[in-house]
């Protein structure tokens, strides 16, 4: 068996060679990063036309490292959830289209569910049940997973994604764009201490949520009092960094400590931390020290894996086995899911 799967949710464009035993035989991510970098985020019309220009190339790409012929292909499989309405639909329409020229089956995937099967492909072996905890630039979600087939969403972030919070802290802080990694190096030198910042729900253990909008807004006043202007970037570095350090620590308590009371409550052994945001080595260290400490076994895939790829739609191979195949009226679906 060999499935080609894409990924063009957002603004990478992914796509990857998958055996039936799990082998990535090619795999190629495109990057936005440039296109986008002066806006400051993700400009959707942009990405959507960038995925345009670049499917076909990363398609091919993909299949000459792996070396293969569009022939060899078993199935096509694409991410049709959720994600940006034009991003998701190019990928769609890429995959469709391969399926009719080659008489395969098309197999759709859910974004979420691709993360947290990253942990399945890096573990090299069963993880299931676990428990997901998906910490990306659009979701902040906690899963009970019982099979690849059957996760259920047990609470998420209330307002913005802890990646998101990332972005936006980065950017008043006059950090270049994409946020998450440069606000990750600027904390290494900062004191976690220096600010007080809130940590949502945090000792309340039957409430598995996540806030981290009135987080933002207290970096904000810690940087300028309430009504008065922002300063002009560049601010001192030290300044920086705590502000920096600080507010990663906040974020981290938040999803360290709801991690652990989900698993509780859940009566789950093993957690799998995925998503961008999981590819900081912060968050991956302190999550490693408290899951020692409850006896759970964590897994968070490699960091290249956590961030968007294709590889992860290796979760096809599931569908696949399932018989779990879509006609060619399959929609996108962009809204937040549960
Ligand atoms: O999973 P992902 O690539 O795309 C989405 O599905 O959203 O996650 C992207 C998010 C961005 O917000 C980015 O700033 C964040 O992950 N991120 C990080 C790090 N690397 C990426 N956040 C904190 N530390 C990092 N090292
Ligand atoms: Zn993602």
């Amino acid at each position: 068996m060999l499935i080609l799967t894409l990924e063009t949710t957002c603004d990478e464009t992914a796509a990857a060679v998958i055996s039936g035993e799990l082998r990535v035989l090619g795999s190629v991510v495109a990057s936005q990063e440039e296109l986008h970098a002066k806006y400051g985020g993700v400009v959707p019309e942009i990405a959507s036309r960038a995925h345009l220009e670049r499917i076909l190339p990363v398609i091919d790409e993909a299949l000459r490292r792996a070396s293969i012929a569009p022939t060899e292909l078993t199935a096509v499989a694409v991410c049709n959830r959720p994600g940006l309405a034009g991003s998701l639909l190019i990928g769609l329409a890429a995959a469709k289209a391969l399926c009719v020229a080659l008489q395969i089956p098309l197999i759709a995937v859910n974004h979420l569910q691709a993360h947290i099967y990253a942990g399945r492909l890096a573990a090299g072996g069963d993880i299931f049940p676990c428990l997901g905890l998906v910490v990306s630039g659009g979701h902040t979600s906690l899963y009970r997973c019982e099979s690849p087939l059957a996760m259920q969403f047990l609470g998420g972030t209330i307002d913005d994604a802890a990646g998101e919070s990332f972005d936006k802290i980065a950017a008043l802080l006059g950090l270049p764009y994409p946020g998450g990694p440069h606000l990750e190096k600027a904390a290494r030198t900062g004191d976690p201490r220096a600010y007080a910042f809130p940590r949502s729900f945090i000792h309340d253990a039957q409430r598995l949520q996540f806030s981290f909008s009135g987080l933002k807004t207290a970096v904000r006043y810690a940087l300028a009092g309430q009504g008065k202007p922002l300063p002009i970037p560049p601010l001192p570095p030290q300044t920086v960094s705590d502000l920096a350090a600080s507010f990663q620590q906040a974020v981290f308590d938040c999803l360290v400590n709801k991690a652990l009371q989900a698993a509780r409550r859940e009566q789950l052994n093993t957690l799998c931390l995925c998503g961008g945001v999981a590819a900081n080595r912060a968050l991956r260290e302190q999550m490693q020290t408290a899951c020692d400490g409850a006896a759970i076994r964590l897994i968070i895939p490699p960091p290249q894996l956590c961030t968007d790829n294709a590889v992860m739609g290796a979760i096809a191979v599931e569908r696949y086995q399932a018989g779990l195949f879509e006609p060619l009226e399959l929609e996108v679906f962009p809204g937040l899911e549960r």
